[in-house]
């Protein structure tokens, strides 16, 4: 049994996603109730298979450990070969939005229609060296396009700049596309790149090391937030 996703449609607002592969997994429901309070949008959670990426990271558990616990929509980041594998476990574990790579290995079109079949939202992300028209064909089955501003595998990357093209592009297709979709930015997101994610059609941004590594991560998450003018 999954219960109804909590992520809404995008709707204009400006979404801040605290990613937790920084956060000090000693403290996780400390940190996660620090970004709950200080007014996190969402909980993104970084899920890597050690092929995808050289990088391991959570698993169901750790979803389910905190399904219930916080208010915050799971934005679940799938950086896996095989997303078919992980879809339904993740989905009963409590994951919101399930967002699989146009780069994996698995039939992607399968993937998101699974992901909504199991009543969660679905996004779809791609690489920083993926040509974005990719996606077209898929806009119709995706509630979120995520686009990688680093390459991914690790948390503390700096942002890299042909990442403002890529973003632009989504958000014409996103456009053209007519639908309500969340233009979503993973990688190096600060207090000074996040005002460049937005101007180029970024609506929900990431940030790990910017918000968990920070003296003061309340701080640092309203100095993101204030990048967007509207909020
Ligand atoms: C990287 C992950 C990111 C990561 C971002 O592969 O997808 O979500 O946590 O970390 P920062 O904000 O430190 O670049
Ligand atoms: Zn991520």
């Amino acid at each position: 049994m999954t219960t109804p996703s909590k992520m809404p449609a995008a709707n204009g607002k400006i979404c801040v996603a605290p990613s937790i592969l920084s956060a000090d997994l000693w403290r996780l429901g400390e940190e996660v109730k620090t970004v709950e309070q200080a007014g996190a949008d969402w909980l993104h959670v970084d899920v890597m298979d050690g092929h995808f990426v050289p990088n391991l990271s959570f698993g169901p558990a750790v979803v389910s450990s905190l399904n219930g616990k916080t208010i915050l929509p799971l934005d679940v980041h799938l950086m896996v070969e095989e997303p078919l594998l992980f879809i339904e476990p993740f989905a009963k574990a409590g994951a919101d939005l399930l967002t699989v790579h146009i780069e994996a290995k698995d039939e992607i079109v399968t993937a998101l229609e699974q992901i909504r079949r199991l009543g969660v939202k679905s996004g779809i992300s791609i690489k920083p060296d993926t040509v974005p028209e990719r996606i077209e064909p898929l806009l119709d089955l995706v509630d979120l396009v995520l686009v990688m501003s680093v390459y991914p595998g690790f948390g503390g990357q700096a942002f890299l700049p042909e990442s403002e093209e890529q973003i632009k592009r989504v958000r014409g297709l996103i456009a053209r596309s007519g639908r309500q979709i969340w233009l979503e930015v993973d990688g190096g997101i600060n207090a000074q790149t996040a005002p460049l994610a937005i101007a180029a059609g970024a609506d929900a941004l990431v940030a790990g090391s910017a918000i968990f590594k920070a003296a003061d991560p309340v701080l640092a998450l309203k100095q993101i937030r204030q990048a967007a003018p509207d909020i």
